[in-house]
């Protein structure tokens, strides 16, 4: 496995969130998880999320997959960007792992992209974290400062900046990492056919949160405390200050309480925003998974699931996929155990597997199509 050579607790105290930063040999003697071939393969399966970015001079133009066959981009300037590769291939989800020092719900997913030479997305500005990880070849990066950036040609539609002076002005070779936060300008180009790896990491705006929770709410009957208020009015037409105040403290009261919270946040947080790949089967019994263990089979979770455990928690659950699953005797060593490992290992399955409620569980997950036995 590919392994992370730097100082994570240095990075994560001075550098996450704060300045981008070029790691180079972040990860020593890299290997490709992917290849191109594979990658190109996975763009034509319309279940997954890809475009080509097709440099044009001084601009870039988008043809989302999937798709038939690459030749009519030729062999320079374009470069094929899938996002999610970590939900459909095993050894792309394992390259993420190394990453699991940031929180699970904090990752979005893993864009893998091939770029032919003098490939490139053009300038732009990401609002989420960015770790931009070299494969094989090479190619040229470009990070301006935050500020006030100009749309590209004046066109306030364009996903695209203006040219800006760069801060950051590196090639990428092999196991380099290049990490931006949000809000910093970047483009990159390509001097040689390159694979590169994007982990982005999501940060949920207010306007999100609002729209998560009121959804949350919608579906589940909740909220529906009214205003109460015996004020007189303190004119005609007038809202009174403590009547504003007491109205949004409706809303306060309601997300500071974790019995409320806590159920809405798991349920948004370990939602994927990507499609997973699922193949649910509610024939599996009880039954076939003591076999399975029984066969001294590990069990493996599908790349990108989120299972989620809260902490300090009002209840005893955990989140997966936007759904929460109670238990009353499985301990919380278990639980965490669970929301911790891709692999559930058949030793540990062996020695828990005596508890019926985790056997459910398990049970569930393995019809849903979240859990498989790795063949
Ligand atoms: C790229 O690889 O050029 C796109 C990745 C990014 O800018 O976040
Ligand atoms: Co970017």
């Amino acid at each position: 496995m590919n392994q992370l050579n730097f100082d994570i607790n240095f990075f994560v105290d001075n550098i996450w969130q704060k300045k981008p930063i070029v790691i180079k040999k972040g990860i020593r003697n890299f290997n490709d998880p992917i290849s191109p071939e594979e990658l190109a393969g996975l763009a034509m399966e319309s279940d997954v999320a890809s475009r080509v970015v097709v440099t044009k001079g001084d601009d870039w133009e988008i043809v989302h997959g999937p798709f038939e066959d690459y030749e009519t981009f030729g062999e320079q300037g374009w470069q094929l960007l899938v996002q999610a590769a970590n939900h459909w291939h095993e050894a792309s989800t394992n390259f993420t792992e190394a990453f699991r020092f940031l929180p699970d719900w904090r990752f979005d997913d893993l864009m893998v992209s091939f770029a032919a030479v003098n490939g490139g997305v053009g300038p732009h500005i990401d609002n989420y974290d960015v770790f931009i990880i070299q494969g094989s070849g090479k190619r040229h990066w470009k990070v301006g400062n935050k500020g006030k950036h100009k749309p590209r040609h004046n066109d306030p539609q364009s996903a695209l900046v203006e040219d800006f002076t760069p801060i950051i002005d590196e090639t990428l070779e092999p196991g380099d990492i290049l990490y931006i936060p949000p809000g910093f300008p970047h483009s990159g180009t390509t001097l040689e056919n390159s694979m590169s790896y994007s982990l982005g990491y999501r940060a949920p705006s207010q306007q999100e949160l609002f729209n998560d929770l009121a959804d949350f709410l919608m579906d589940n009957e909740l909220g529906k405390q009214r205003y109460e208020s015996t004020i007189k009015a303190t004119g005609k037409g007038a809202v009174g200050r403590s009547e504003q105040v007491d109205l949004m403290q409706l809303i306060s009261d309601f997300v500071n309480t974790p019995e409320n919270h806590q159920a809405a946040l798991g349920t948004l947080l370990s939602k994927n925003r990507f499609e997973l790949d699922i193949s649910p089967d509610d024939s599996i019994e009880a039954e076939d998974i003591i076999s399975s263990i029984n066969d001294g089979c590990d069990f493996t979770r599908i790349g990108g699931l989120k299972v989620l455990c809260l902490e300090q928690d009002c209840q005893r659950r955990l989140f997966v996929d936007g759904e929460s699953y109670s238990f009353n005797q499985t301990s919380e060593e278990i639980l965490a155990y669970l929301s911790d490992h891709l692999v559930l290992e058949n030793d540990w399955l062996k020695e828990q597997v005596k508890d019926n409620e985790l056997l459910d569980f398990l049970t569930q997950m393995f019809q849903l199509g979240y859990v498989y036995v790795q063949e």
